[in-house]
């Protein structure tokens, strides 16, 4: 979703604000701006727009007078009124003194209009966020006060949002409002940067201040100060260091940032082992004793998410129900924050996001706790909303994950999830130390095993070759890899635009059978499990209908392999984990077939990273 930028200091703004919108390409975008102060003259605001990818938009810059040391910049996705040079931000009032960025919607923004329309504001866009800026505009007039203009526009806007505002009226700082949606100062030497996240500004400093919902901020090139909405006196905030490093965040040699993702998943989930194992223990540095306390007694888990966290929280339904031996529930975010959920303070509330900013997961999160919920949140970006606000927060330490795509954030939720969930086993008296012995122990196995799996590559490879022109598939599974069928189907659709159907195996009778001709791929999960039999029936249904069979099975399984046209093979394990390596021949096939579509496989079309609006 949009993406802010935001420089002052001493060198020029534009190149630092060029390749900080580059590092936000991921977020998704469909078109983009710069606004910068002129050195020169009057020290006017200037601004520059385009349609599409950031590369039109330099094309445009070439030759442009944004000469400044300070400047705004964003990617837009485009949520009122159609992507186009007019929508993109930056926004300008009626004088062209202020220029604005937005991200997050304005409710209110209609009747905002009008009243301005009747004040006499000019409008040039469709868009909500124009109304932010003629409204700091007309309270300009009256104040003739930046800051208080800011502060008192704000106050009138309904919704989520993140603002940042340069003005020719106060050329030497820039002003930002966080409200739900993310923000962050990157702190440097005599310098300062704006972003919507970390990685955009990594490469200019890991120091940042992470703003609050209703703090805004002056800053100026060597000084922040934090302001919460109303309060006149600033408020003292935390730098916090952080450990990502630019090369995380660069394709290392890979085509994409997807394939070098899934990757990097054997080290990602080899970091989360051993942080968290003390041998036969299971450690997590922010469960205080309290805490443990409260686990203990707690009466029924909802995990809650979006998108392929939710496929993982489906996962941890089933790893939950098996080691802690509790009523559990997986809903999407989007139902769970509607439905007026039945919780209270026996509830353990899991929220798993990768971004810690998804606006669903943010809103459910405070419903639970306003419910009085316990909330836990299993979160990638460090500092991130979600975590700052759940009560308890459990770090997934993947890296930046930067394709659209999540691929290398699933396996570090998975695999935190069983971590987890072997923790409340225990703390519940549910499992034996000899039962968790065996468990821990093929845990430790899945590193090398991940990468094993990953040798599937080329058989994978082949097989896309082959099916890459199909416009249907259909993927089924059972069990811990039921939701894989999901996630596969996903992953598929996400990023080739193909159609592709998850379901549960057992249900396959009950509709999805009718799509099975010999055209139809069907994409079988069955490792070793409890239901394999089933599976094998559901296989042989499929082969009886002439339909292709793609199965992902264990290494050394003869049957499906006489029944399948192709076969991806992963390492025994214990069926809990199966679903950590069933995905990966998953998310590879989904690349390949991509890949050989020519599709934009990092930032496929209308989807976005990290998704701020409901
Ligand atoms: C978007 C992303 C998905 C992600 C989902 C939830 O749809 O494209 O990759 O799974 O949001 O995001 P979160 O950051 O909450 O995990």
């Amino acid at each position: 979703m949009c993406g802010i930028v935001g420089y002052i200091g001493p060198k020029k703004a534009l190149p630092i604000l060029i390749s900080s919108l580059e590092r936000l390409e991921y977020r998704g975008y469909d078109s983009s701006g710069i606004a910068c102060i002129s050195e020169k003259g009057d020290r006017g605001v200037y601004t520059i727009k385009e349609q599409g990818k950031l590369g039109r938009l330099k094309s445009k810059l070439n030759g442009a007078l944004l000469d400044g040391h300070v400047g705004i910049g964003h990617t837009r996705w485009a949520t009122h009124g159609e992507p186009s040079e007019r929508n993109a931000h930056p926004h300008q009032d009626c004088s062209k003194k202020f220029a604005l960025v937005h991200n997050g919607i304005i409710e209110n923004y209609a009747e905002l209009k009008h009243e301005l329309q009747r004040k006499g504001h000019h409008f040039r866009s469709e868009t909500d966020t124009e109304v932010a800026v003629h409204l700091i505009e007309e309270y300009f007039e009256r104040c003739r006060n930046v800051f208080e203009a800011f502060q008192k526009a704000v106050i009138r806007m309904q919704g989520f949002f993140a603002f940042v505002l340069t003005t020719s009226h106060d050329p030497d700082a820039i002003y930002v409002f966080k409200r739900s949606n993310p923000l962050v100062i990157g702190v440097g030497n005599g310098e300062n940067f704006v972003a919507s996240d970390a990685p955009a500004i990594l490469s200019y400093t890991n120091r940042m201040i992470y703003l609050d919902d209703n703090e805004m901020a002056r800053v100026t090139a060597d000084r922040t100060e934090v302001f919460r909405l109303g309060e006149k006196n600033p408020r003292r905030k935390p730098v916090v260091r952080i450990k990502w490093n630019m090369r995380q965040a660069e394709k290392d040699g890979f085509p994409h940032f997807m394939l070098k993702e899934i990757h990097e998943q054997p080290q990602v989930v080899d970091t989360i082992l051993k942080e968290r194992l003390r041998g036969n223990r299971i450690f997590f540095d922010s469960i205080s004793k309290k805490t443990e306390k409260r686990l203990s007694r707690i009466s029924k888990i909802h995990l809650v998410s979006c998108g392929t966290a939710y496929h993982a929280g489906l996962v941890g339904k089933y790893m939950l129900s098996e080691c802690a031996r509790l009523p559990v529930d997986a809903s999407v975010s989007s139902e769970f924050r509607y439905e007026d959920p039945v919780v209270d303070e026996r509830d353990l509330v899991i929220f798993i996001t990768q971004s810690g900013e998804t606006a669903d997961t943010l809103a459910a999160l405070r419903a639970a706790k306003e419910k009085k919920a316990f909330t836990l949140a299993i979160v990638n970006v460090v500092g991130s909303t979600i975590a700052r606000e759940a009560d308890c927060v459990i770090y997934t330490h993947a890296g930046p994950e930067i394709g659209v795509a999540s691929t290398k954030a699933y396996l570090a939720q998975l695999t935190v999830l069983a971590l987890f969930a072997l923790y409340l086993g225990k703390l519940r008296g549910k499992l034996s130390s000899g039962q968790m012995r065996e468990y821990i122990n093929w845990l430790l196995k899945l590193p090398r095993q991940i990468e094993e799996t990953l040798r599937q590559d080329k058989a994978v490879k082949q097989c896309a070759r082959k099916l890459y022109t199909k416009r249907n598939f259909l993927y089924l599974g059972r069990g811990y890899n039921f939701p894989n069928a999901l996630e596969g189907a996903l992953k598929l659709k996400e990023i080739t635009y193909a159609h592709a159907h998850g379901y549960a195996a057992g249900e396959m009778k009950h509709g999805p059978i009718a799509l099975i001709d010999s055209e139809q791929p069907v994409i079988c999960i069955s490792p070793a499990a409890k239901t394999y039999e089933k599976m094998i029936s559901n296989i042989q249904e499929i082969e009886a209908r002439k339909g292709i069979v793609v199965s992902v099975a264990t290494v050394g399984d003869q049957t499906i392999k006489k029944l399948s046209r192709f076969l991806f093979l992963i390492p025994e394990t214990k069926e809990m984990l199966s679903s950590i390596l069933a995905v990966i021949p998953l998310q590879l096939f989904a690349y390949y077939v991509a890949v050989f579509n020519k599709r934009d496989v990092d930032q496929p079309r209308n989807l976005a990273k990290s998704v701020t609006v409901e």
